[in-house]
């Protein structure tokens, strides 16, 4: 017997490394799309955007003022803020800001989707990216409805 017959390992013992290997892989990844699938589900059932103690607030209208399904975009210290009035009465606003390459967005009432018109990115009501190139959802601002009154928090 040579050197080289004593280090070569058995035929079957390279095949099976292998094979728990890509077992290994392939469970690995699929547990990964799996996660990756539940993402939407979970972002969509975070709450909005509380405010930060000490923040301030700019009143941007009257409750009765926004029709149900609706949005206005407000200056708030030279930034653009879209204010959408959700059907169902809740406020959500975000820096109206398109995150490809800020470009200012709007709501579309029929499609309940905040849309950008410069390369066509769309947002759901959540602020998430639907569709197109911006690479993240639109930062959200918190809402305090009081005394009728509707105020974004920036702080
Ligand atoms: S700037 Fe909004 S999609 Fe490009």
């Amino acid at each position: 017997m040579t050197d080289d017959a004593r280090t070569v390992p058995a035929p079957d013992a390279t095949p099976m490394a292998r094979r728990t290997l890509l077992d290994l892989a392939v469970g690995a990844t699929a547990s990964g799309v799996g996660l990756l699938a539940l993402l939407p589900a979970v972002r969509f059932a975070t709450p909005p955007a509380q405010p930060t103690p000490g923040a301030r607030g700019s009143v941007v209208g009257r409750r009765e003022e926004f029709g149900e399904n609706s949005a206005r975009v407000v200056n708030l210290d030279g930034e653009p803020v879209l204010v959408l009035a959700l059907p169902g009465g809740d406020f959500r606003a975000f820096v109206a800001r398109c995150t490809h390459l800020g470009c200012v967005v709007s709501y579309n009432p029929a499609r309940e989707q905040i849309e950008c018109p410069c390369h066509g990115g769309r947002f759901g009501c959540d602020g998430r990216v639907l569709a197109g190139p911006p690479p993240s959802s639109l930062r959200e601002l918190p809402v305090v409805v009081r005394r009728d009154e509707v105020m974004v928090v920036r702080g």
